[in-house]
């Protein structure tokens, strides 16, 4: 019994999730794309994992600079993940447009402004799966705030609601 493309997006999009922005200097330019499939894998050495398209010009940016931030978003932030989820995009137009904003780590790697948290992430493995990659890095810093996450469940955006039980 074959699952169809609908069936599996379906199925997955009952996993609600957070939303990062990727974010990676690319000669000089700040190169960002929204994903959801991102997640923790090992706490020593401190690993977390993101499965880009192989399609995606991400894809290239992640190999070939081997260093990349993970910008986890906060809830009024579903402008910037909807701009960077965009085909067509460029960096004025996603202050313009959607208020994204940056300061550089001492690595020059793009942080977004407002973001819940940032991880400073350096490639440790990339293994191809499928019609994506999973890039497997080791977290080099992170930077926490206050704050709540914009949440992705069933195609849309959602605010989290309060603590139960
Ligand atoms: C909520 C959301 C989550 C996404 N998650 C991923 C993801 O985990 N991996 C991926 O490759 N694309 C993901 N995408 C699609 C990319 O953001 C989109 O294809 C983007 O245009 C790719 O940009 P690039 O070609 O500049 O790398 C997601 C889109 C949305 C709206």
């Amino acid at each position: 019994m074959a699952v169809t493309q609908a069936e599996f997006r379906k199925a997955l999009g009952c996993f609600a999730t957070g939303v990062t922005v990727i974010t990676v200097d690319y000669e000089g330019e700040i190169h960002g794309m929204t994903a959801n499939a991102f997640a923790s894998v090992s706490l020593d050495p401190p690993l977390v994992l993101v499965c880009v398209d192989q399609r995606a010009r991400t894809h290239t940016h992640l190999h070939v600079k081997k260093r990349f931030g993970v910008n986890i978003l906060s809830q009024d932030q579903g402008k910037i993940s909807e701009y960077y989820a965009r085909a067509v995009r460029t960096h004025e137009e996603a202050e313009r447009e959607a208020g994204a904003r940056f300061e550089r780590t001492p690595h020059g790697t793009p942080v977004l402004k407002g973001a819940l948290a940032y991880l400073e992430c350096r490639l440790h493995t990339a293994q191809d799966a499928g019609d994506h990659t999973i890039f497997i890095a080791h977290v080099e810093d992170v930077v926490v705030h206050e704050g709540d996450p914009l949440l992705f469940f069933r195609g849309d955006y959602r605010d989290i609601g309060p603590i139960i039980g």
